[in-house]
């Protein structure tokens, strides 16, 4: 286990060992987080680095990360905990095999067994409570916005006061609240309610500055020239009328086909070739075929000429 960091330089710089590049707003939220206990509300475009923050501070802090993935339907028994049903079963008939009468002491002890921890299938907030080796884990509870208020109305007693109750075994509470970063895409507007409990911070795209220093980090076999190109463009790229504009996510998987098809500087041609690594839409495709690419790539290479 590390320390907490000390102050929003030390937040960057252990981030930064992670190869994660971050800008002084966002280290100093995270340091916010860290030194007040507060649950960190990322949201952001798709593919900006929402999810690999948490991912980030977990391994910068020497702490688990637990991760609960958010979906449609995802409900208390998925988040939290279950009983093993298949395991009880076993131990009914192997019980019923051995003589069990089915009534009485017998059945009263068979009942308490079943209900113990050896049969508890531990869900990610429960996992969260629960202290672990290296101090109190990162949960990340990702793409908030997939679930339905319900849930959420249900997340937010859990996260206020960090304890679960089972009860067949009592309650639970976490020794050390977990630190929590929750993530949004912004599918939906999350509840007020949710939002006051947390710090909240905006995940933009980042600058051009920013982007190279992120390539650099996550691909750094592309040269310096290459990168600057691809930089360029994806940045003008964003400023188009896009159904899905890139997020970095995009730029890093972009420069890596390049390499691997040996391109040292772009073409309207090796940008039509691989437009699939940036955008995922045919209609966004179609848009960027012929003279468009081209016009494109002037604006960017322009953007990069000295002046
Ligand atoms: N600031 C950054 N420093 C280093 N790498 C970054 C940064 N931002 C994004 N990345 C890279 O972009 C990839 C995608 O980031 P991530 O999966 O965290 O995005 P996201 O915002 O969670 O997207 P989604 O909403 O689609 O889940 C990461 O694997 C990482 O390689
Ligand atoms: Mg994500």
């Amino acid at each position: 286990m590390t320390d907490k960091p000390n102050s929003i330089d030390d937040v960057q710089t252990m981030l930064g060992a992670q190869d994660y590049v971050c800008d002084r707003a966002l280290g100093t939220v995270v340091f916010l987080a860290l030194t007040l206990g507060r649950p960190l509300f990322l949201e952001g475009e798709a593919g900006v680095g929402k999810t690999e923050i948490a991912k980030a501070l977990a391994a910068g802090l020497g702490r688990r990360l637990i991760r609960l993935q958010c979906y449609e339907g995802l409900d208390a028994a998925s988040a939290v905990y279950e009983w093993n049903f298949a395991e009880q079963m076993i131990a009914i008939r192997t019980a019923e095999a051995m003589g069990f009468e089915g009534a009485g002491a017998d059945r009263t002890a068979l009942k308490d067994e079943l209900f113990t921890q050896d049969y508890l299938i531990e869900r990610p907030l429960l996992q969260a409570m629960r202290p672990q080796p290296g101090g109190a884990p990162v949960l990340l509870i990702d793409e908030l916005d997939r679930t339905d208020e319900p849930f959420e109305a249900f997340l937010l007693e859990a996260l206020s006061d960090f304890q679960v109750t089972i009860p067949e075994l009592g309650t639970i509470h976490a020794p050390e609240p977990p630190i929590v970063i929750v993530t949004s895409n912004r599918t939906r507007e999350v509840h007020d309610a949710l939002k006051r409990r947390c710090l909240y911070h905006w995940v933009d795209y980042p600058g051009f500055v920013r982007e190279i220093d992120i390539l650099h980090a996550r691909a750094p076999e592309a040269a310096a020239a290459l990168s600057q190109e691809v930089v360029a463009f994806v940045q003008k790229l964003r400023t188009e009328d896009l159904f899905k504009k890139p997020g970095v996510a995009e730029t890093i998987d972009w420069a890596k086909c390049l390499l691997a098809l040996d391109v040292v500087s772009l073409s309207p041609e090796v940008i039509s070739d691989t437009l699939g690594a940036i955008l995922k839409y045919q209609d966004d495709i179609q848009k960027l075929q012929g003279s468009e690419a081209k016009r494109i790539l002037d604006e960017a290479r322009a953007s990069l000429a000295p002046t």
